[in-house]
């Protein structure tokens, strides 16, 4: 193509997957997000004139325009092997709605994330089910699971990932990088170290600026860039006695039963990553919304010493930290509360991962 190719992102989030379209040029059109902080947070990166703050529902027909390709991943209701087929079950609406911009916009080609479990959703079987013989039916779809760090994203986190086209099917991008690269001609996978050891170990303040902005006719809070999002928390003491036993790569099986919480020291065997501390020459695992509570996953700093208790740090990762292993450029603004900025960055597909699907589908636009 010679002309940008154009782009509408549904259910867009803060813009994480904008993010990585727009690295390869892509134009973006149209957006559209329900939650007010998300919707602020990509206005402020791309502009407020083409997103839809409000439920997809209300986008008319007639307001949807052209574009060459259509990303978003709709939200999954449920997992269960039991769950509706049926077209006009209200949990498949949202799913509906893409669909429906999909006959509309009339895209070369959309692509769909999703949690790595969507393969047996309910949601799946109706996708597939509209491509053999339905709204999207001169669509040939490709799916599959895509790890992040396997295209340079410092972050082991697996999405499904659904091209659909209608020029041709359009198999998933080559890893670019991998665990072993001497066998396969890729990259190292990238690392914790490589995405944050720059940045101080210790941050100077707990809070966020005072700045709010106006989007949508709301005041928000933000925009906030960089260290503004490098903000620490204040443990409780016995917090901090427990962090100081996790050594890189462990986690709560490491605490002695005395800090051990009593739910833990009952529950002997299962969710190996609570509590865990990222280790610096590893990516790191799934960043999630709630990646500030050291209890909910593997989020402590990296950096600690065995023989050194001076050079332990013991905090979880700041929300920049976490943006960066999420791979938002550094120029990008934020807008919301602490735990809003938190659920954004945790929603996103990492803008390395999106960037190397554009990449890709750019290749086989026509
Ligand atoms: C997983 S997040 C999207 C992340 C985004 N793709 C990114 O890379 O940053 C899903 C988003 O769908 C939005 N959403 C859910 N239901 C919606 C609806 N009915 N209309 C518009 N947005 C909706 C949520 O607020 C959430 O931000």
């Amino acid at each position: 193509m010679t002309k940008a190719p154009t782009l509408i992102d549904l259910f867009a989030g803060c813009g994480g997957m904008t993010a990585g379209f727009t690295r390869h040029g892509f134009n973006p059109v149209l957006a559209v997000e329900h939650d007010l902080h998300a919707a602020a947070t990509y206005a402020a990166n791309y502009g407020e004139d083409h997103i839809h703050w409000g439920d997809i529902a209300e986008v008319a027909d007639d307001d949807i325009p052209d574009a060459d390709v259509v990303i978003g991943g709709p939200p999954c209701q449920g997992f269960s092997n039991l769950g509706s087929k049926d077209v006009n079950d209200p949990r498949n609406q949202l799913w509906k709605q893409y669909l429906r911009f999909v006959q509309i916009a009339r895209p070369q080609v959309f692509v769909i994330e999703n949690v790595d479990r969507f393969h047996k959703s309910a949601e799946f079987q109706l996708l597939r089910d509209e491509a053999d013989h339905g709204m999207i039916e001169d669509y040939e779809l490709t799916h599959g699971l895509l790890l992040a760090a396997d295209y340079g994203v410092p972050q082991r986190r697996t999405r499904t990932i659904i091209i659909g086209s209608r020029v041709g099917r359009i198999p998933h991008p080559e890893p670019t990088h991998s665990k072993f690269p001497t066998l396969s001609g890729t990259q190292p996978w990238r690392t914790v170290r490589d995405a944050i050891s720059a940045l101080p170990e210790r941050p100077d303040t707990t809070e966020l600026p005072d700045t709010k902005t106006d989007y949508f006719g709301r005041v928000v809070p933000g925009e906030f860039k960089w260290l503004d999002l490098h903000f620490g928390r204040k443990p409780r003491e016995q917090s901090l006695l427990r962090y100081d036993c996790i050594p890189p790569g462990g986690g709560r099986f490491d605490l002695p039963d005395e800090l051990l919480p009593r739910c833990w020291r009952e529950k002997k065997t299962g969710t190996t990553d609570v509590m865990g501390r990222m280790r610096w020459d590893h990516p790191s695992l799934t960043i999630r919304t709630e990646f500030f509570k050291p209890e909910k996953g593997q989020y402590l700093h990296p950096q600690w010493e065995a023989d050194r208790p001076e050079r332990r740090v013991n905090r979880v990762i700041t929300h920049l930290e976490a943006a960066l292993l999420q791979e938002f450029p550094e120029t990008f603004a934020w807008c919301g509360s602490k735990i809003q900025i938190a659920k954004q960055i945790g929603n996103a597909v990492p803008v390395g991962l999106a960037a190397a699907i554009a990449r890709h589908v750019q290749s086989y636009l026509q």
